[in-house]
């Protein structure tokens, strides 16, 4: 049973997501692609970091990591997450929750490829989430894989690529006068592609 109420932003709230995402950048809005991703290890302690949004496909909210870092650990384990956007410059917020599969090896070769020179070769020198001894460590690996490269593209290292968050649930979020906010659920219907919708209380 659907409940839509009249005043909601819309019926589709990744359609709403990507409407406000565009909105906070038309505004000049400072990083509206960074998003916090919470993690958590099958015995329930959560982790938190910012992962830059990286747009909306096939239904999900795409993101680019190493494979090895303690985030995609605690996803390989324990495949759920949660997301949330700030978009300061609207007074929005969106909150998406859901399951979590890695991208294909095609999904994330796209994205590696479009990515400049010096950030492939990042991703091949950070073994993200794991000690290092000094940040030279870091730039001396830049360099060796620079040179191992030299005159060739970048092939994308394994341990590094796409996770999709399939949203079960996202609430939209608008700032109004004297804190009396709006708050709006969407949760992914038993059967179909539709969504239910709830105001909550703020
Ligand atoms: C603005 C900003 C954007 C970031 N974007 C990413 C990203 O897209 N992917 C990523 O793996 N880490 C990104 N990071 C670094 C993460 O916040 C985090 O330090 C790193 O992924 C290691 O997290 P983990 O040890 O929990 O796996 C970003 C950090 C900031 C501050």
């Amino acid at each position: 049973m659907s409940i839509f109420p009249s005043d909601t932003p819309g019926s589709d709230p990744l359609e709403v997501l990507n409407a406000w995402y565009e909105d906070a950048r038309g505004r000049g809005e400072s990083m509206p692609d960074a998003m916090t991703l919470a993690t958590a290890t099958l015995d329930g302690r959560p982790s938190a970091r910012i992962v830059l949004f990286k747009g909306i496909q096939r239904g999900a909210l795409f993101f680019v990591t190493n494979y090895q870092s303690r985030k995609a650990v605690e996803l390989e384990h324990n495949p759920r997450a949660a997301l949330v956007m700030h978009f300061a410059s609207s007074q929005r917020q969106v909150r998406v929750e859901g399951s979590v599969e890695r991208a294909s090896a095609a999904e994330s070769d796209a994205y590696f490829a479009s990515r400049p020179r010096a950030s492939q070769l990042s991703a091949w020198a950070s073994a993200q989430s794991r000690p290092v001894a000094s940040r030279d460590e870091l730039l001396q690996q830049s360099q060796a894989l620079d040179e191992r490269f030299a005159g060739a593209v970048v092939p994308r290292p394994e341990f590094w690529g796409g996770y999709l968050v399939f949203p079960e649930s996202v609430e939209l979020w608008l700032g109004r006068p004297d804190r009396l906010h709006d708050r709006f659920v969407y949760r992914r219907a038993a059967a179909g592609d539709g969504w239910s919708i709830e105001r909550l209380a703020p």
